[in-house]
């Protein structure tokens, strides 16, 4: 549990940092009645089910179950603990956090691996451009790069020695168990720290905050591993991290270029593509197709020709696609990739590969020349393999324009009537609608039922006054004011279920002080989860208008209920006790 923050300095903190104002940075809203309503950052989804209350200062998704305050959307878009994200929100503001006496080693940690990293981006880039880093600049200059670019993206020479970086950070302080730490160096077997990275042109990572958060190191020779990442580390998470995003964030382009390798993406930049970013040598993630979506609506993929970019491509259209980018395919050809085929063209590089990426077909093209090279057209029984597959792939798309467009082409191409290629995709359109309802349906249900409540799994067995406990904790959430008054009527002890229970004391005990309560004002007594709970108790009475009437009918129920529930507790325990006279009966036969 979290040592608390002072309860006045959390009132200033989510004053002056609106959840909706935040929460627009990140996602696309609109309004709606008296709150605001997007597509979830947090799953993947194409219709809308984030909801933004800024009344109560708290967000639910219906889709996933996401919810909280704006602390707890910061911590969850930006992947942060509580106090970093308390700090966080503060420092956008100017705000000093206050002195709590809190365990911090983790975050100092953090920001001494980040310190490191710093200074080591600084060590390498300072090497390369010195009589040691000769091999490696003239590495990157026979690679085609410009002094220019290596300077603009801090790239770097890890010397072929083994204690050049871990000599200079301990000269400046570091310990010996920080580098380890960051990464930058590894244990020998007699327990010593050594470099990590030796004899390799070094490629820092910069996060959107202008962080060194890792390293790749390329060698220049047919060594493997061909790169050497930085490993995860408190400050680094790879399927996180996109490569030179810092950058192409403020191209001003409409769309980015996803490339494969840290190389095309340099290359791409030093030809005018800035809008260029790559991942960190895994296949594309879910979050880092997440992070994408914050700040594009159209990627065109440009991964290498080979068969292995192919396979990344098609597994790339489906993520992006799944998190309603926008997804076009660049194709370059010869098997080379972007970099390769800009540099073959020498001053015309840049002009070629402007063309590659205008006659970039859209995802649906590509995946149709992919079907169409697995099938013979010639024989019927290729005829029918294709259109079967095209009729599934165009039964996916939104657009019915799109699909008629694409029934016309199939037509032409393998002879039967356009009507019968929709006809086969409206089927399976429908299908697949069906199905999606039928889930959605029975998630529905299940939440609704309370059989899938893990935050309150009382709910499940005392439903009626489980919906009551809400509705009165959501009332009080809009009536602080009424909070003493409910209170003395209704002891927390009289709540059936443990959950709400706590929720309930743990707010009229905090309004008592006279502060405004909200979401902020728990966010450090609950679990995210629990707080997502919370929130989703808000949401589902957001609507609807509760006066004082409702609340004591509220309270009547659950007086009901508990005494209900007393009854049947006296009845166990009378049969318990039958049981046990029995049992002793038995003992005493024998
Ligand atoms: P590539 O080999 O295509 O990268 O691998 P590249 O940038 O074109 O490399 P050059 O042109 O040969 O210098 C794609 C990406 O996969 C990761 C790196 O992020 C690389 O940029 N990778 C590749 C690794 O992490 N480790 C490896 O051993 C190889
Ligand atoms: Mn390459």
């Amino acid at each position: 549990m979290q040592v608390p923050v002072p309860g006045l300095f959390l009132q200033e903190l989510k004053m002056r940092n609106s959840i909706e104002e935040i929460a627009s940075s990140y996602v696309q809203l609109k309004r709606s009645g008296r709150g605001l309503v997007g597509l979830c950052p947090f799953h993947n989804e194409r219709t809308p089910s984030f909801h933004l209350y800024p009344e109560t200062g708290s967000f639910y998704c219906f889709g996933c179950g996401a919810g909280g305050d704006v602390i707890s959307f910061v911590r969850r878009i930006e992947n942060l603990d509580y106090m970093e994200a308390v700090k966080f929100l503060a420092d956008r503001v100017g705000m000093q956090l206050p002195e709590l006496g809190v365990d911090d080693s983790m975050m100092r940690l953090r920001a001494r691996i980040l310190e490191i990293n710093r200074e080591t981006a600084r060590f390498y880039h300072r090497i390369l451009k010195s009589p040691g880093g000769k091999t490696g600049l003239a590495y990157f200059l026979q690679r085609g790069l410009q002094p220019g670019t290596i300077t603009h993206f801090g790239l770097g020479f890890a010397p072929d020695t083994r204690f050049a970086l871990v000599n200079h950070l301990q000269g400046m302080g570091y310990t010996d168990q920080e580098m380890i730490q960051a990464n930058v160096a590894v244990k020998t077997r007699a327990g010593m720290p050594m470099d990590r990275f030796y004899n390799r042109v070094m490629f820092p990572i910069i996060d959107l905050r202008g962080n060194v958060i890792a390293f790749g190191g390329r060698t220049m020779t047919d060594q493997k591993p061909k790169y050497l990442n930085t490993s995860d580390t408190l400050a680094f998470k790879k399927s996180y991290g996109l490569f030179a995003l810092n950058f192409a964030k403020n191209s001003g382009k409409e769309q980015l270029i996803l490339a494969e390798g840290y190389m095309d993406v340099i290359a791409l930049h030093q030809a005018g593509f800035d809008n260029a970013i790559a991942g960190l040598g895994t296949a594309l993630t879910t979050e880092q197709a997440h992070l994408i979506a914050r700040y594009t609506k159209e990627v065109v993929i440009a991964y290498d020709a080979d068969q292995a970019g192919q396979k990344a491509t098609a597994r790339a259209i489906e993520l992006l696609r799944s998190v309603g980018l926008l997804v076009k395919v660049l194709s370059v050809p010869n098997g080379k990739d972007p970099d390769e085929f800009i540099r073959s063209y020498g001053e015309q590089g840049p002009a070629r590969f402007k063309q590659l990426l205008e006659q970039s077909g859209n995802d649906v093209e590509y995946r149709l020349r992919q079907l169409q090279a697995d099938c013979d057209l010639e024989s019927p029984a290729g005829k029918v393999q294709y259109l079967n597959g095209a009729a599934e792939l165009l039964s996916q798309l939104d657009n019915r324009m799109e699909q008629e467009i694409y029934a016309g082409r199939l037509s032409e191409e393998t002879g039967i009537d356009r009507a019968a290629v929709m006809v086969q995709i409206d089927k399976l359109s429908k299908k697949r609608r069906q199905s999606q309802q039928k889930k959605e349906f029975r998630q529905f249900q299940q939440e609704t039922v309370g059989l899938k409540d893990r935050v309150n799994p009382d709910k499940r067995e005392h439903f009626r006054a489980a919906n009551a406990e809400e509705a009165l904790i959501a009332y009080l959430f809009q009536n602080n004011d009424m909070a003493e008054r409910i209170r003395a009527k209704l002891p927390p002890e009289q709540f059936c279920t443990a959950f709400n229970r706590r929720v309930y004391e743990c707010i009229t005990d905090k309004m008592k002080s006279g502060l405004q309560v909200g979401l902020t004002d728990i966010s450090d007594v609950f679990s995210m989860e629990e707080l997502s709970a919370v929130a989703g108790i808000l949401a589902k009475h957001n609507s609807v208008a509760v006066g004082q009437n409702d609340a004591e009918e509220y309270i009547h129920v659950i007086l009901e209920e508990k005494t209900k529930l007393n009854a049947d507790d006296a009845k166990q325990a009378q049969a318990q006790e039958i049981q046990d006279y029995l049992a002793r009966l038995k003992e005493q036969k024998k």
